[in-house]
């Protein structure tokens, strides 16, 4: 036997049993004539003692203990002197009868304690050592609590839960494919599935109205703190729905998972804005709404003005900081100087510091006071709601990107101002979607969300119409699930139709060859009786680090990638040898 308890489960109701423990060593600490051992296991750590009187082998076997070492121990609860009532095992500790080392451990390269002096790199390489800390493993039980859940949750909503290849063709969402030679189909190649979004519309022509899988995703894009190369998602679709039975049906998900797994009850129904809403309020389609200070435009506003900047802008908006008026010149540079680095891209910014004079006067100073007297500043007010102590500032430029830039500004100075409290939770639904993109570089347009995604029904004209100008305006019948400013799901309700999935291709520009190369077994598929369907899918390690809040969802992957795509604990991706190569018909 190893052990009757673990490390997180002894206390004083214990005190007196004689118990057996098994874990790692993480700290040893010599203090007179007693040692104090802290045993780690991931259910927590008990602290065991070693005095003059333990008996002559423990004292020996001490004596070649190490961190990390594991070691079963057995010995007796007795009450602490000192006790530390921060953690549940504080106010005992265990007087040791006898230890045996189970295992040693070289020294290790970084301590292995709540905080680690080990830096990002170092700690990936020894990921399985870094995997030991309390923090990590909080984080890997709350994303098994999430699955849990999630799956329990759906199957008594009677979804099914089936798996789908990695071995397939490629699905398109925007992303590279990683692709995977095959040894007996030589120079051909599969793709792994950047979602598995045709397999699951294909199960619903199969009948199974309720899917949901919890699955492996595969993109090759540029990383980023929320962007891993494979990730998981919550991946759902019924049939014969329309939208608001899917966010009906979705947001019993939300609303469960907040409980069960946060403890926390959310007003429903969630909030639901239209992207367009979201782009002139918020400057962003995922907005955080867990604080207002909205975009404002001043473009009636600024037409007649001899300020050329805004007078040939297609927009100029503002936002209102409540209380920054006390923002000096020097942090003023600052702010315009940050807004102007080509990850936001904006030309420059205007502000205006509004405060009351002791007659009760409002005053307004502004960086443009040459161009705008006090009735324009006054009605700039009037628009952005700034009163006395508030800063406005001001952006303008081409519509779309402008909106952007404010918005990324106005996530900037909640941050600043702290409106941005992790432990608070604000959900909401982002519907509306444009269907289509149209890229300059390319010459063409591109799915918004994805081609399978349905247009509006009210907007089929524009969508069967050949004029780009038509297309543009298409909506798409499609919602995210945002979270405090976060994407963390999306998805759409479906082209069931052979032919308009093919008018889609085509304005995708494809040709009919193509479709036929790429998609013809789910445009025949669509031809045996395919139900009207839809779905959606949600960044599982996304939405798992919100809930433990944390900026990276690598915290909550057991075995993550770095912004490069390495493993670095594996060192892959690697070279294989020329025999491999050979079989898989590569040079
Ligand atoms: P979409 O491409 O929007 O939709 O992806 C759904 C959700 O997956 C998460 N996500 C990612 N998480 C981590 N790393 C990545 N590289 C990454 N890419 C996406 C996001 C996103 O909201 N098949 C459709 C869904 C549907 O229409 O049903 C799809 O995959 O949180």
């Amino acid at each position: 036997m190893y052990r009757t308890h673990t490390c997180g489960a002894l206390n004083l109701s214990h005190a007196g049993q004689e118990v057996q423990l098994a874990g790692w060593i993480q700290r040893i600490r010599k203090l007179g004539g007693m040692t104090f051992i802290d045993l780690r296991d991931r259910y927590g750590i008990t602290q065991l003692v070693v005095n003059q009187d333990s008996p002559q082998d423990v004292n020996t076997v001490l004596e070649d203990l190490g961190r990390e070492y594991v070691i079963t121990a057995k010995g007796t609860v007795v009450e602490r002197s000192s006790k530390n009532l921060k953690i549940p095992t504080g106010e005992i500790e265990i007087l040791l009868k006898g230890v045996e080392i189970l295992s040693r451990s070289q020294t290790p390269p970084f301590t292995i304690e709540e905080e680690s002096d080990g830096g990002e790199e170092l700690r990936s390489r020894y990921r399985y050592l870094d995997l030991r800390r309390p923090p990590l493993q909080k984080a890997i039980a709350l994303r098994h609590k999430m699955a849990q859940e999630t799956r329990s949750y759906l199957g008594q909503c009677g979804f099914l839960e089936i798996e789908t290849p990695f071995l397939i063709k490629s699905t398109p969402e925007g992303a590279r494919d990683f692709v995977v030679p095959s040894r007996m189909n030589q120079g051909q190649f599969y793709a792994l599935p950047q979602s598995p979004q045709t397999f699951k519309q294909l199960l619903m022509i199969s009948g199974y109205d309720k899917y949901f899988q919890i699955v492996r995703c595969f993109r090759d894009e540029d990383l980023r703190a929320d962007r891993q190369p494979e990730f998981t998602q919550i991946d759902c679709e019924m049939s014969f729905v329309e939208r608001d039975d899917v966010l009906a049906q979705f947001e019993g998900l939300i609303l469960h998972l907040f409980k069960s797994v946060l403890g926390k009850d959310i007003p429903a129904p969630l909030p639901r804005i239209p992207w367009k809403t979201a782009m002139e309020k918020y400057g962003s389609d995922k907005p955080d709404i867990r604080f207002e200070m909205l975009l404002h435009d001043l473009t009636p506003l600024t037409r007649d003005t001899e300020f050329s900047v805004f007078r040939n802008a297609g927009y100029v908006g503002a936002i209102c900081v409540k209380g920054a008026a006390s923002y000096t010149r020097k942090q003023l540079d600052e702010l315009t100087e940050w807004v102007r680095r080509p990850q936001i891209g904006a030309a420059g910014l205007v502000y205006v510091r509004c405060s009351k004079e002791s007659d009760g006067v409002m005053t307004f100073k502004s960086s443009v006071d040459k161009f705008f007297d006090r009735k324009a500043l006054e009605s700039w007010a009037r628009v952005t709601g700034a009163g006395d102590g508030d800063l406005i500032l001001v952006m303008s430029g081409e519509r779309m990107k402008t909106l952007e830039a404010l918005g990324v500004l106005r996530l900037e100075m909640g941050n600043r101002l702290e409106l941005r409290d992790k432990n608070h939770y604000a959900p909401l639904w982002v519907y509306d979607f444009p269907l289509l993109e149209w890229d300059e570089e390319t010459q063409r347009f591109y799915a918004k969300h994805h081609p399978f995604t349905a247009p509006k029904p009210e907007d089929l004209d524009k969508f069967y119409s050949d004029d780009p100008k038509d297309l543009e305006q298409v909506n798409a019948n499609a919602y995210d699930f945002v979270l405090n400013g976060t994407e963390v799901g999306g998805g759409s309700i479906r082209i069931h139709d052979s032919a308009m999935q093919e008018r889609m291709f085509k304005v995708l520009g494809m040709s009919p060859d193509e479709v036929k190369a790429k998609f013809s077994f789910i445009i025949n598929a669509f031809q045996y009786g395919a139900p009207p369907h839809g779905g959606i899918a949600f960044g599982f390690d996304r939405w798992c680090s919100l809930f433990g809040g944390s900026e990276s969802i690598r915290d909550f992957i057991a075995f993550p990638k770095n912004n490069a795509g390495r493993d670095l604990m594996l060192d892959a991706p690697s070279e294989i040898d020329a025999q491999q190569k050979k079989e898989l018909g590569l040079s």
